[in-house]
């Protein structure tokens, strides 16, 4: 991984190992059959605080001892957790205050793991000082390469509403509005008569008699992601100071629901994602791949560690289906098509008990003699073929742009309907991409547009003045964007942009509101062009705008549902209604085209399934063919397939399930 990872050579392939739940004989067998795997970095010691520090100040660090040295023995890199993800039980029965609190009052128990608050200071005192202990005596360690903090911050004890918590929350606030007269503006206490005059008054939007004030909210929100962010930066700095040369990272969750991850992707200095497929969802992989496209948005493009995934079915949802033969594979693959440079699971053994004993791993407990584990040799052989792809980078014409705070702000508090939920727009758009081979790169509100073709605006609820206007910018530069509605609406204080919706767009839009005329549940309205809307209508009325379809019933006949307007030297659409899907993959191919926008490579044929992405840099380009449906796909290309390992000569004929990796040809 180059600079990332200087002493593991190409792909990293591996998982979190815990040694600690075997005895020393598994632990030799372990190392075999990682060797026979192919595996060169495992992370080491997530949740071993309670292993490490039985008793407060009595430490058992000769394990870990051994279990380094042997792994360094048998050439196998780690990646060591300094074991903070969760406070032994010491830890919670002497400090029972740094337990999360909820909403309503009550107090989280421990017994679980994450049972902290991430504003507690006597869980930072002693989650730093094991850091520590961890950093000195590992710092010179041959077989360290990486730092895992914690893991998955956040990812259950985000939001705490205790004590604790208010007096953090409050300084936040300072820090953000200097002034009560600020907060008081900005938050609107008008309304409701909410008018702070004293900073002690301020508490976390504990559980209250009706709706809470919206900016409240948002900004809680706002100010738990930081804190977790600022334990994470604290553990990071101590060891930091110990092993400045040593990378640090934190394993994220990218569609995670309570953290503002581009806030946190200049704090790392790897992106390491994990990613678990949506079992109910039979195209999970297209949601997989909008998650890659997440992770490599926080890496701004550059390759990231996929840190996390399953082999097999998980044990947390509540149906557990296992993968299909070739499926963890095309998963995998899928991963490095989008720019990971590693291939990690949870976990490298499957555990005899605990909360997860059901959960797949690299080795099963059914043993060698099973689909996993020869999947998962193979799967190590290819990508010890794959060694050139590491460091390459796709390129892409499309920008969507993702927001962690529209997403908080529109699903919290009371709205025009319950039935606008954020993803809702963010997933159609990008499938209907997807499905069209076209990548797609995910971006901040903040982003710079230039030199994007065309920008995807899903649900941007909240959309700041400087947003607004480098998309005006963009498209009147000649680029193209579509927006859904729900966007433009509100200011980053969740104050309604002046005049009718969209304020922040109108403009360029071609359009405004007059009213909004949500649906009833189940409703459904019929387009001009026979397809059925549902959730949402608005009452728009033309600026410069062209309607390109209307509603022919409903509250609105005959009113625009979907418009284009050309502004500038580019063109923008915008989508007032719910469509189908099927609707708004016409509607983004027919942007496409109009935008000139193609996929990476010509097909013979194409049937739907087939993922194409191109990894390109100094060591070659890389054609990934990754094919989910059912058909054969047939496609023109040159080069050597590094997974089947065998020359193609112009056409590629690629088998249902399968995967193909072309390094092809220098034109
Ligand atoms: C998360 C955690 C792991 C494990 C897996 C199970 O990603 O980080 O410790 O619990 O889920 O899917």
């Amino acid at each position: 991984m180059g600079g990332m990872l200087d002493k593991v050579a190409g792909v990293v392939y591996g998982a979190d190992y815990n040694p600690e739940q075997w005895d020393r004989a598994t632990w030799a067998a372990d190392l075999e059959l990682m060797r026979q795997a192919g595996v060169n970095l495992v992370n080491v010691g997530i949740f071993s605080w309670a292993e490490l520090e039985p008793c407060l100040g009595e430490y058992r660090f000769e394990w870990l001892d051994d279990v380094l040295d042997a792994l360094a023995a048998a050439g196998i890199f780690v990646n060591l957790a300094n074991a903070t993800a969760t406070p032994p039980p010491w830890f919670s029965t002497c400090y029972p205050e740094a337990l999360p609190v909820l909403a309503d009052g009550s107090r989280l128990w421990p017994g679980a793991r994450q049972a902290f608050c991430p504003s507690s200071p006597v869980y930072r005192e002693h989650a730093l000082r094991i850091t520590r202990l961890i950093a000195e005596r590992y710092a010179e360690h041959p077989a360290l390469v990486m730092w895992h903090v914690s893991n998955e911050i956040g990812g259950r004890n985000a939001l705490c509403y205790c004590d604790e918590s208010a007096a953090a929350f409050r300084k936040w606030l300072e820090v953000r509005y200097g002034t009560l007269d600020e907060l008081n503006r900005a938050w609107g206490t008008t309304f409701w008569g909410q008018r702070y005059s004293e900073w002690t008054q301020l508490l976390p939007p504990r559980r209250a008699p009706t709706f809470g004030n919206p900016t409240h909210d948002l900004d809680f929100r706002r100010f738990s992601s930081d804190a977790c962010l600022d334990i994470y930066r604290a553990e990071r700095d101590v060891i930091r100071a110990v092993t400045p040369d040593i990378p640090v990272t934190t394993n994220i969750i990218p569609n995670h629901r309570d953290l503002d991850y581009w806030r946190w992707a200049p704090e790392v200095d790897v992106i390491a994602a994990d990613h678990y497929l949506k079992a109910h969802d039979p195209e999970a992989h297209i949601e997989l791949a909008l998650t890659a496209d997440v992770a490599r948005g926080l890496a701004a493009g550059e390759p990231w560690m996929l840190m996390e995934h399953s082999t097999s079915a998980v044990n947390w949802q509540p149906r557990n289906i296992a993968k299909q033969p070739g499926e963890m594979i095309r998963n995998s693959l899928q991963h490095v098509a989008r720019g990971a440079d590693s291939v990690m699971f949870f976990q490298w053994r499957a555990s005899r008990f605990g909360a997860e004993k059901y959960h797949s791993a690299m080795v099963p407990h059914a043993g060698t003699d099973s689909k996993v584990w020869k999947e998962v040799v193979e799967l190590g052989g290819i990508l010890s073929r794959l060694h050139d792809v590491v460091e390459t980078t796709l390129e892409a014409d499309v920008a969507l742009i993702f927001d962690y705070e529209s997403r908080w702000a529109l699903e919290t508090g009371s709205h025009p309907t319950v039935d606008v939920t954020y993803l809702d727009r963010v997933a159609p758009l990008y499938r209907a991409t997807w499905d069209s081979g076209i990548t797609v790169d995910v971006v901040s509100p903040d982003a710079e547009l230039t030199g994007y073709k065309m920008v995807l605006v899903p649900s941007l609820y909240i959309t700041r003045e400087s947003t607004a206007a480098r998309i005006d910018q963009f498209v009147t530069a000649g680029g193209h964007a579509i927006v859904t509605y729900m966007s433009g609406i509100v200011d980053e204080y969740l104050h309604i942009h002046p005049g009718p919706h969209p304020g922040a767009m109108r403009d360029w839009l071609g359009v405004w509101v007059e009213e909004f005329f949500p649906l009833r549940a189940g409703e459904q309205v019929g387009l001009d062009d026979d397809s059925q809307v549902e959730v949402w209508t608005e009452m728009l009325r033309l600026d410069g705008a062209t309607p390109v379809t209307t509603y022919k019933d409903g509250p609105l006949p005959g009113v625009p549902a979907v418009t284009r307007h050309d502004h500038g030297e580019g063109t923008v659409w915008y989508m007032a209604t719910r469509l189908e899907d099927d609707a708004t993959a016409r509607l983004v191919n027919q942007a496409l085209k109009v935008a000139g926008i193609k996929p990476p490579i010509p097909m013979v044929t194409a049937p739907s399934g087939l993922e194409v992405t191109r990894r390109r840099g100094d060591s070659g380009c890389f054609l990934f063919l990754i094919n989910h449906g059912s058909e054969t796909a047939h496609v023109l290309a040159k080069g050597h397939d590094l997974v089947a390992d065998t020359a193609i000569n112009g056409r590629l004929s690629l088998l249902p399930g399968r995967v193909a990796v072309i390094q092809e040809e220098a034109p």
